[in-house]
């Protein structure tokens, strides 16, 4: 018999395909080997087939680094990205690497049925599985619409390869009449103003043109720049990787830079997610997220993030985003809280600066992606240049000078929310809705809302409390961003009123504002719930000084409600003649017989002061399961 170790194919090979040495698994081509049951074999296999792309000996034998590509036709937001996969490119191959890029899921917000949250946790298993399947050393996460970056990091952390986020940057704002607008916090004033009768529908054309008029995510501090702010703050992206534009050349050389960190990466393998996140990290990212008034959505990202962590899982929860809200100031005048646009946000010194100014409450030893802390990746940076007095771009506050005092973002608790709600007290457009009560206006899910929102017999006022039940993370699969319900029309038109307290289990843009509260949790399909059982005429009592969100019912009515409801709960029929999508308990009872993805989500998801991730990719596995 032939010794493999002597023939001429194994000289061909090379000396990394050496058959005689036992394989080390861990880098370049030998790792993540398919199985055929002869490692060598399959070492083999794969170098034959990797040359039919037509590289050499020696660009094989390079740190090869991954480059995730979430470029597609349906994603706007992403529009930039093969311009950055190039330049990333360029970066890695500058540096000594082998740059290899990789398809995954995108998810752009409006073109994601039923919402892109619905795939949020189906895009993290195919970005940790990809990452874990394949011979990368190190990856370059190219994300930027809302959900891709969570979900990005998500899986990053559970597949614990190097990983560096590379943004895709936020778009250039429009112009209409002279005044600059943008996607979204333009599209949702437009769109109430033209719903209120006040533009005709000649204007809103005209602005549907302007508001999103170059590629690149939203030009407001939505949720994509959010994450984008907090991915920095957590230490996963350089100090400058959040804020330059899209279709800027800095965002370019920001792309170069991530492949070159990328190479720098691969001979430092203690720099994976887990080596680098740790409570403090996402300490830094929450009060970021309280100073730049950031989204509602980034809380349960967060949650969810943290929970993928086996060492950070449980110590990050929604009393840790109050607790820090307390303490930070808002400190950056951007739409929806503030005036201004990511561009203005870029141009007074972006990241760096904001940073600067809330050295006091950062974790400075916090370690990030670069190898150096955030101290001292803060004074690489030099100090932040000031403005010029009047500069139209000064939209980051001094520390001592906020916007807001403190909470921007506040977590609620109470009988309607024994595990916690978040509200958005900063981007409150009527303050004196922060503390009030008043009559709650019920709608059993989104149809039931569509159907009856505008209808001129709506039993509402002003100060009534418009409830929308049947939104969360299984109520309406994808926990969908309906939670902003609109004033009904006739307040709009015939009182001019512009802004109610709304309360809802599910979750609103990033780039919207309004008294809103979001994330009731347990939502209200949930036997258990309180939202549930919630009826037009109950006094509903909200009071963010005392973080509280009651509904003034004993007890002895509460339990008399949950009672009667879950002995009603079997009856579908019946819960869909009152509630339409997402109105039902039948949605908890009937999951156990859906298949498909839908099944597994249905199943798996869990609540939103948990992150809505699945039950069975947390640290903590389906044991966690509550
Ligand atoms: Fe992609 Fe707003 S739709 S960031």
């Amino acid at each position: 018999m032939n010794d493999p170790s002597k023939t001429s194919a194994n000289k061909m090979a090379g000396s990394d395909h050496d058959l005689a040495k036992p394989l080390s698994p861990t880098t370049g081509l030998r790792q993540s080997l398919s199985s055929y049951g002869d490692t060598h074999f399959s070492l083999f296999l794969r170098k034959a087939f990797i040359k039919a792309l037509g590289y050499s000996e020696d660009a094989l034998s390079r740190p090869i680094v991954g480059i995730v590509n979430t470029s597609s036709g349906l994603n706007p937001c992403h529009a930039n990205g093969p311009q950055l996969l190039e330049a990333a490119k360029r970066g890695v191959h500058l540096a000594g690497g082998l740059a290899v890029d990789f398809p995954t899921i995108s998810l752009h917000e409006s073109f994601a049925a039923p919402t892109s949250m619905f795939l949020r946790n189906l895009m993290s298993m195919d970005t940790e599985e990809m990452i874990r399947a394949q011979p990368v050393d190190s990856v370059v996460l190219i994300g930027g619409c809302d959900k891709t970056t969570p979900a990005q990091l998500m899986g990053a952390i559970s597949a614990n390869k190097p990983a560096i986020h590379l943004v895709t940057g936020p778009m250039m704002p429009g112009s209409h009449n002279g005044v600059r607008i943008g996607a979204c916090t333009d599209c949702r004033n437009n769109w109430a103003k033209y719903r209120a009768g006040a533009i005709d529908i000649e204007e809103i054309a005209e602005l549907n043109d302007e508001l999103a008029p170059t590629a690149g995510t939203c030009g407001v501090m939505g949720t994509a720049s959010t994450m984008a702010c907090l991915l920095v703050a957590l230490g996963m992206m350089p100090l400058k990787g959040a804020t330059p534009a899209a279709v800027s050349s800095a965002r370019l050389r920001v792309a170069e830079d991530a492949g070159t960190r990328a190479v720098f990466l691969t001979q430092n393998p203690h720099l994976t997610p887990q080596g680098i996140l740790s409570r403090e990290s996402f300490v830094n990212a929450i009060t970021v997220l309280q100073a730049i008034g950031g989204s509602t959505n980034a809380v349960v990202h967060l949650l969810a993030i943290a929970n993928r962590h086996p060492a950070v899982a449980g110590q990050i929860n929604l009393n840790t985003i109050d607790e820090v809200g307390r303490r930070t100031p808002l400190l950056v005048d951007l739409k929806p809280s503030g005036d201004n646009y990511m561009t203005d946000f870029h141009a007074a010194g972006g990241m760096p600066a904001l940073l600067h100014q809330l050295r006091p409450l950062l974790h400075l030893d916090a370690l990030t992606v670069t190898g150096h802390t955030l101290g001292q990746e803060l004074y690489l940076a030099g100090p932040v240049r000031p403005l010029a007095p009047n500069s139209p771009v000064n939209c980051i506050r001094p520390f001592d000078s906020p916007l807001y005092p403190q909470s921007s973002l506040v977590v609620l608790r109470g009988n309607l929310a024994p595990r916690g709600a978040v509200i958005k007290a900063s981007a409150s457009k009527d303050r004196r809705l922060l503390s009030h009560s008043g009559p709650a206006v019920v709608f059993r899910g989104t149809a039931d809302l569509a159907q009856r929102i505008d209808s001129p017999d709506l039993t509402a006022t002003a100060d009534s409390v418009l409830v929308l039940q049947g939104i969360g993370p299984i109520g309406n699969p994808g926990m969908p961003e309906a939670g902003m319900v609109p004033i009904p029309r006739k307040l709009a038109v015939e009182q001019g009123v512009g802004d109610m307290l709304r309360i809802s289990d599910g979750r609103m843009s990033g780039t919207a504002g309004g008294t809103i509260v979001l994330h009731i949790a347990p939502e209200s399909v949930d036997p258990s719930s309180v939202l549930g059982v919630v009826e037009d005429g109950d006094m509903i009592t909200c009071d963010v000084e005392s973080r509280s969100l009651r509904v003034e019912l004993t007890d002895e009515e509460i339990q008399s409600r949950i009672l009667r409801r879950s002995q009603t709960a079997a009856t579908a029929a019946e819960d869909t003649s009152l509630g339409g999508a997402g109105g039902s308990t039948s949605h908890w009872v009937e999951r156990e017989n859906m298949r498909g993805y839908r099944g597994l989500y249905m199943r798996s998801v869990n609540q939103a002061d948990e992150g809505a991730d699945f039950d069975f990719l947390t640290a903590a596995g389906p044991a966690g399961r509550n």
